[in-house]
């Protein structure tokens, strides 16, 4: 089987329901199960044979090293990281913890495991790091998007782990000859994903008639990818996908944040009218974030031309589904919203607390 760290998340469940609709192979997904994962993000495939689910901290080396031992997988898709910007503003400790060291637990648990390898197994295996495009800092207004030869400018402490980690994966590579593979992907949205990010954050809060909070002046520019989308890239990118190299994904879509809230509202006010207003009048320009990256953008040239990848959804289509999905699954948002979500870890594992979602007030 392939094993999918950070598979309880939002793009790694993503990553799990592309993969299942595709391959024949079975998935491992090896999660620590923090604030960021949803057990029911998996649920469909609850009776499907092909899907175990294992609870594991990526940095405790033991557990796993265990992991490679007992599994023997044929690949590793690594997901699992800390991944809000915001929080890793207001704690970096566990940025660091998870992205740098455990990406370093895992790739020395990979290497002993590779190095023992023979044959097939050891031609097949691939370690495929899933970064971002934050890695290489911010661009002015005119500047080209990011390459894969783009100078690395990390800027918060959650793009400078993610940095770290991608340096570590490269020096694996070049250094012990690890099949490594990189990915740096531009924001995503879809599906599952946890409503401290913009799009479901403003889907939500505006359903409820909450204030949809834009920092600074809104006119950030990030470059949307639909989730989807980058699963096909990364499951393309396992397959093909040149060992040693990093291949940037992104669908050129560059809007800034005040167009993409107002996009949402228009959606909103279109498929969930609300009574006597628009919903752009919830929108409320706040505080800045630190430090707040103004634009990204991603060239995904190299994938195009190398893997014929192509992303499939247009951004006005993807947000489209993705608002339709959040107001079609009103139970996955409510017990996402309210805590109950993490109460399939107390039944399952007897631990944790149900945590207050910090993000959706
Ligand atoms: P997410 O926060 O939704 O999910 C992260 C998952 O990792 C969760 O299931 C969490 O429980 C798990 N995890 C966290 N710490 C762990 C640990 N120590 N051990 C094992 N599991 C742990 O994140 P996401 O948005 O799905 O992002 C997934 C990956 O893609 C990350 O590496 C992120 O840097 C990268 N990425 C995200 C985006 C984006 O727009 N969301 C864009 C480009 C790249
Ligand atoms: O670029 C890829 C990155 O995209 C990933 O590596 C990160 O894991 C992912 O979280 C995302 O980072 P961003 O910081 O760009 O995403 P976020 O959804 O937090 O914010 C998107 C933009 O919207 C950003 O400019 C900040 C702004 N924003 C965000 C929130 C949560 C607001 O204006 N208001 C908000 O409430």
């Amino acid at each position: 089987m392939i094993i999918v760290t950070g598979g309880a998340g939002f793009i790694g469940s993503n990553f799990v329901h592309n993969w299942l609709g595709h391959e024949t192979e079975p998935v491992l997904v090896a999660d620590k199960f923090t604030y960021a994962a949803n057990a029911e993000n998996l649920a469909h495939f609850a009776e499907d044979p092909r899907l175990r689910i294992e609870r594991i901290d990526v940095s405790d080396r033991v557990a796993v090293e265990q992991l490679f031992a007992h599994n023997q997988p044929s690949s590793v898709v690594h997901f699992a990281a800390e991944s809000h910007v915001d929080r890793s503003i207001r704690g970096p400790a566990e940025f660091v913890k998870t992205n740098i060291i455990g990406t370093f637990t895992l790739l020395e648990a990979a290497r002993t495991f590779w190095s023992e390898l023979g044959g097939e197994a050891r031609d097949r295996f691939r370690f495929v790091h899933v970064s971002t495009d934050e890695v290489f800092g911010s661009l002015g207004p005119d500047d080209p998007p990011f390459t894969e030869r783009s100078a690395y400018e990390p800027n918060s402490p959650y793009a400078a782990s993610k940095a770290s980690s991608d340096h570590l994966v490269r020096a694996f590579h070049q250094t012990y000859g690890l099949p490594c593979v990189t990915t740096n992907c531009t924001n995503n949205f879809g599906p599952y994903q946890f409503p401290e990010k913009l799009i479901p954050l403003v889907i939500l809060n505006a359903t409820a008639g909450l204030r949809l909070p834009v920092y600074g002046d809104g006119m950030q520019v990030r470059d949307w990818v639909y989730v989807a989308d980058h699963c096909d890239a990364v499951r393309v990118i396992l397959a093909r996908g040149r060992v040693g190299e990093t291949y940037n994904i992104g669908s050129r879509s560059e809007l800034t944040n005040v167009q993409v809230v107002h996009a949402i509202c228009r959606l909103l006010d279109d498929l969930r009218p609300a009574s006597g207003r628009m919903h752009e009048e919830l929108i409320e320009f706040v505080a800045d974030r630190l430090g707040h990256d103004r634009r990204y953008a991603i060239d995904p040239a190299k994938l195009e031309s190398e893997l014929s990848w192509r992303p499939q959804h247009s951004f006005d289509a993807a947000l489209h589904k993705t608002v339709k999905w959040y107001l079609a699954n009103e139970g996955w948002c409510e017990r996402v919203r309210s805590g109950e979500y993490r109460r399939w870890m107390e039944l399952h594992y007897g631990t944790g607390q149900p945590e207050v979602l910090g993000a959706v007030t």
